[in-house]
């Protein structure tokens, strides 16, 4: 699938769904469930490297967990979820030589279509139409940016009248500079909306109610394996719950074997 597609899914109503994975295990389960796009975000600094924010991931492991993500896939490439990888802090705030650089080597490297960057500052714009007019898609993203954690902190954002006119303008202006969707993450609900209606790409919330294009997720915050919950990213299940005490079972089971090695247990494993 072509980025652009996820425009022609806005014009027919059909909407879209999005989900994070940061290794072979977490994108097969993705493709699984029918995502049309995983999301290679920079959020797994905080999933997988154990970092406090999105900012110390460099692109060389945004590359090699990119690479990971695509091995993961099982279906005939053409059937294969679209793959947007992050850009990282760093990676296209210096210029758009080495944005493009960076950009350029995550697709020639991984079978990722597009990347993902944060903001809508003038420095920014110009370096997704450069982006975009050497063939690399460009996806935008709006509200909490994590890269500027320092500056926003994990806040809402948009809260009052003349910053939400503002992020609107932003939206705008990443359309014009080329974007072919906009992330739109922990807003008021009213502005996923406002956006939808006026913009011709797509707007995909998280945290930004439902009236969006379509919604993105962090799958391990979905599957309740993180163990910092986002306010807005309800667990359908707590997974880091239901693993833990599997293993612990275990764990217990190995020593009540070590000392009766007849005793019948549950977890008995088939002889082989
Ligand atoms: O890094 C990430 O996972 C993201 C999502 C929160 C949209 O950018």
């Amino acid at each position: 699938m072509l980025p652009a597609e996820l425009i022609r899914f806005k014009q027919i109503g059909r909407s879209i769904t999005i989900l994070t994975a940061w290794d072979s295990l977490s994108s097969s389960m993705v493709e699984a469930a029918g995502a049309d796009v995983v999301l290679v975000g920079d959020s797994l600094a905080m999933v997988a490297l154990g970092h406090q924010t999105t900012l110390p991931v460099t692109l060389e492991q945004m590359l090699h967990h990119t690479q990971a993500v695509c091995r993961g896939f099982t279906r005939p490439l053409k059937e294969q979820p679209l793959v947007v990888c992050d850009l990282p802090f760093l990676s296209y705030q210096c210029g758009e030589d080495k944005a493009v650089a960076a950009a350029g080597k995550l697709l020639k490297d991984s079978s990722a279509s597009a990347v993902k960057l944060e903001g809508a500052e003038p420095e920014v714009l110009s370096v997704i139409e450069r982006l975009v007019r050497m063939g690399i898609p460009v996806m935008g993203h709006l509200g909490l940016t994590p890269q500027a954690v320092h500056n926003l902190g994990y806040q809402r954002q948009a809260k009052d009248p003349s910053s939400q006119e503002k992020l609107v303008n932003e939206a705008r202006q990443l359309q014009i500079a080329g974007c072919f969707a906009v992330v739109l993450e922990h807003v008021p609900e009213g502005i996923g909306g406002r956006l939808r209606k006026e913009l011709k790409i797509p707007i995909i919330g998280i945290g930004a109610g439902n009236d969006c294009d379509g919604q993105v997720r962090v799958t391990a915050d979905l599957i309740g394996l993180t163990t910092k919950q986002p306010p807005f990213s309800k667990a359908l299940i707590q997974g880091r719950q239901l693993c833990v005490k599997a293993l612990q079972s275990w764990v217990e089971e190995q020593h009540l074997l070590a000392k009766n090695p007849t005793t019948k247990t549950s977890l008995q494993e088939p002889d082989c």
